[in-house]
């Protein structure tokens, strides 16, 4: 810009100079001697007069201008950070002040543009669900952070191109189809396996509009609902399983009632066997109400926690006379070793001694007779260790993880047999959890199984 400045100077100069040259070659032949010397006087005080004017006609004019045009250029092409040259009088210094006023103000609101687009784009990285944005021609132009983390891509697979080959799911195809077709909001969901594992997306599709009215456009919003399908799975799962473990005890109950009241049966010891298994499965069929409201009771938070001091030793002794009986039934070593001293904790009485009965009643039905069962209270600075081992059938290996879900057991057929639900641990797990306690389990099958519950300690 200086050259040609300086260029634009110099033609103005040389054209002045070659014009008072001219007029000073034309006039000079016809003037004396004195003359001559008055004629190149004025000429250089017109020349320097000119040369005056040129620069103040050049600073006040041609400057000015010559610097709001390519603040102006600057400014069309993006960059509002420029600023025009400004003189200090003349019309040129009005304009020069709009330009560079209009410069700040595109500044301004570039910033603020800036500023919004940040926030919009931080609200949309941070979303809990996937966002997907489509052109009217069926182009992605924008996912953001969930979407990419839900089908596993990077922002360069998933953008700039149609949407049916940014995502190989035929669930999203129709769902971007039909919000095309029918213009209207459109809600789906299916399943994507993704590294072998299972996800079910919810997809919500809307149609885009401009101010005329026009599609220009789809937005997706994906939910991921694995959780919820896992909990619709659970309870479907839990009704299953209560039915089914419903359905044995009253088909034997009806089966003997009905064969005892139809047969008039003259022989009392059969009659009374078939009374007994009535008797037997009727108390099935109570045990398993009883653990499933104690359980809903304890999910729900609704069971009456009595919460106080207790001494761990001194509870177990209440217990003991119990798991004794059971222990000597089964021809069952039963030790038992709790330290003379208190152990101390804050809980809920009959709580614990249930969870402690439940784990000392699976140790002696788990252990084939003349095996050992072992109960012990082990005081930590801070906490309470109390472990209930065996020298039982073990569990196996793939099995651990599930002992505590409600109705599992590892052999459903030998089970029947021992009458038990397969709610037990999952109360355990349950008490020992309100009590801020942790359970931890350690077996080997045929060798037997540790149960260890570490309870916070008072005092
Ligand atoms: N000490 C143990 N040794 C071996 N297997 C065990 C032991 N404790 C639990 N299990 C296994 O874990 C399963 C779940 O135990 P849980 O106590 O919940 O149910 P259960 O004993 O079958 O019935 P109940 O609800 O009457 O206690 C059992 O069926 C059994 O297969
Ligand atoms: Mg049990």
């Amino acid at each position: 810009m200086k050259t040609s400045n300086s260029r634009l100077i110099t033609t103005y100069i040389i054209a002045v100079v070659l014009v008072l040259s001219g007029i000073g070659a034309v006039v000079m032949p016809f003037t004396s001697p004195v003359g001559k010397i008055v004629v190149v006087l004025s000429l250089l005080s017109a020349l320097i007069v000119f040369l005056i004017l040129i620069f103040n006609f050049f600073n006040t004019y041609i400057k000015p201008v010559r610097s709001a045009i390519r603040a102006a250029g600057d400014m069309a092409k993006g960059n509002y950070r420029t600023r025009t040259y400004t003189s200090l009088y003349g019309e040129a210094s009005v304009l020069a002040e709009s330009v560079n006023e209009l410069a700040r103000n595109l500044q301004a609101m570039a910033t603020q543009e800036k500023i919004r687009g940040d926030q919009l784009k931080t609200v949309v990285d941070n979303m809990e669900s996937g966002l997907m944005l489509i052109d009217e021609h069926g182009y992605v132009q924008l996912v953001n952070r969930k979407f990419l983390d839900m089908f596993d891509m990077t922002q360069a697979d998933a953008t700039d191109r149609l949407y049916y080959d940014t995502v190989d799911e035929e669930g999203i195809h129709n769902v971007v189809q039909k919000v095309f077709l029918y213009e209207t909001k459109i809600k789906d969901s299916f399943m994507v396996t993704m590294e072998q594992d299972n996800y079910y997306i919810e997809t919500v599709g809307a149609p885009i509009y401009n101010e005329s009215g026009q599609l220009t456009g789809a937005v997706l919003v994906y939910h991921d609902i694995t959780e919820l399908k896992q909990l619709e799975q659970m309870r479907n799962d839990f009704v299953a399983n209560v039915s089914h473990e419903l359905k044995t005890p009253i088909t034997s109950i009806r089966g003997f009632s009905e064969t005892l009241l139809e047969d008039t049966m003259d022989d009392p010891g059969l009659q009374e066997q078939f009374l007994t298994i009535i008797l037997k499965e009727s108390k099935r069929i109570q045990a398993l109400v009883e653990d499933l409201l104690e359980l809903s009771k304890l999910e729900n938070d609704e069971r009456d926690l009595q919460m106080e001091e207790v001494d761990l030793g001194a509870l177990f002794k209440e217990i003991e006379p119990i798991v004794r009986q059971q222990a000597t039934d089964k021809e069952i070593d039963l030790q038992i070793s709790i330290p003379n001293e208190p152990f101390i904790m804050f809980g809920d009485v009959d709580g614990l001694k249930q969870a402690f009965l439940n784990l000392i009643d699976n140790a002696i039905n788990y252990t084939p007779s003349h095996g050992k069962v072992q109960f012990s209270i082990d005081g930590k600075p801070k906490t309470l260790e109390v472990r209930v081992a065996d020298t039982g059938i073990g569990i196996p290996r793939e099995a651990v993880s599930r002992v505590f879900e409600r109705f599992f057991r590892v052999d459903r057929a030998r089970n029947r047999h021992t009458g038990g639900t397969g709610l037990g641990l999952a109360i355990v797990k349950h008490i020992v959890e309100v009590h801020d306690g942790q359970i931890e389990l350690d077996s080997k099958t045929d060798r037997g199984t540790t149960f260890i519950l570490t309870f916070p300690r008072m005092g």
